[in-house]
């Protein structure tokens, strides 16, 4: 049997996250034989919004081969054209004709070519955007004709609307992930049709943090109803997560998953600028 090996890295967050992840990613592709990463850059922006044409550059250097993204995408303006012009970044299939860039990409992995999707949730967030299961039903009569292997990262809140795209898309595509909440969750595993699963991958940034970001102001907002100030966390310890799992090249199935979760208590907040 052939397989191919992906991990896929939950939301990396400001500049802390990147080093994070340059930091770490190199011993995790040793330590599980992967082939291909996939990455959720919509927060990996100095700040944690967005993401510039720089940070892609930074991710490819580290050998990411497609990005994917979510509701923050918009967030740094240097992006649209970037997005128009190139494959390695992709943003929600489910916004709306009109919006810059496209919600599915294509590669090439060890002669196999893999298709990755992106789509938001609208369960507990903006829900004027197009439904994901109609818009990724659609996209899928024409996506199986190019390809077997089929990864959709599904950037969503709520467990359930992740779970039930998941079960939608059962044995139709290999992998599903969630992403947004930054949590991982312990639910990895493959679903009854041979489609892996995890409902987040969680991701990179600051342990002791909100979502990568500094607690006190998010504290502050809860208790307070008022504005405030978010910044990045850059004190250790560091946190970096996601998945990976095997994927049977012939079939297209999953045949093996596991979640990776790093603490580096050895991080400092100077090897971070943000
Ligand atoms: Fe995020
Ligand atoms: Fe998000």
């Amino acid at each position: 049997m052939s397989t191919i090996r992906v991990l896929l890295i939950g939301d990396v967050v400001g500049s802390t996250g990147r080093t994070i992840f340059q930091k770490h990613i190199n011993r995790f592709k040793k330590e599980y034989n992967i082939d291909s990463v996939i990455v959720n850059g919509e927060n990996s922006a100095n700040g944690g919004r967005g993401i510039t044409p720089r940070v892609v550059t930074f991710f490819k250097h580290n050998g990411v081969d497609v990005i994917t993204s979510g509701n923050h995408i918009w967030d740094k303006r240097e992006i649209y054209s970037y997005l128009n012009d190139n494959n390695d970044l992709i943003r929600p299939a489910n916004y709306p004709t009109g919006a810059p860039g496209v919600g599915y990409t294509f590669y090439e992995c060890k002669n196999h070519t893999v298709a990755v999707i992106n789509l938001q949730g609208r369960t507990f967030m903006r829900d004027d955007l197009d439904c994901p299961f109609r818009t990724v039903e659609s996209l899928l009569t024409y996506i199986k004709t190019k390809a077997k292997i089929i990864i959709v990262d599904f950037h969503a809140e709520a467990t359930s609307e992740k779970m039930g795209l998941a079960y939608f898309l059962d044995g139709q595509i290999s992998m599903f992930v969630g992403t947004h909440t930054h949590i991982l969750t312990a639910d990895e595993r493959i679903l009854p049709n041979g489609t892996g699963y995890i409902t987040d991958l969680g991701m990179v940034g600051s342990l002791n943090s909100m979502l990568g970001m500094k607690k006190g102001p998010i504290i502050q907002r809860f208790m307070t109803q008022m504005p405030t100030r978010f910044a990045v966390e850059t004190e250790g310890p560091a946190l970096m997560t996601g998945v990976w799992v095997e994927i049977d090249t012939d079939t297209g199935k999953a045949v093996d998953i596991g979640s990776v979760r790093l603490v580096d208590n050895k991080f400092k907040s100077d090897e971070t600028s943000d």
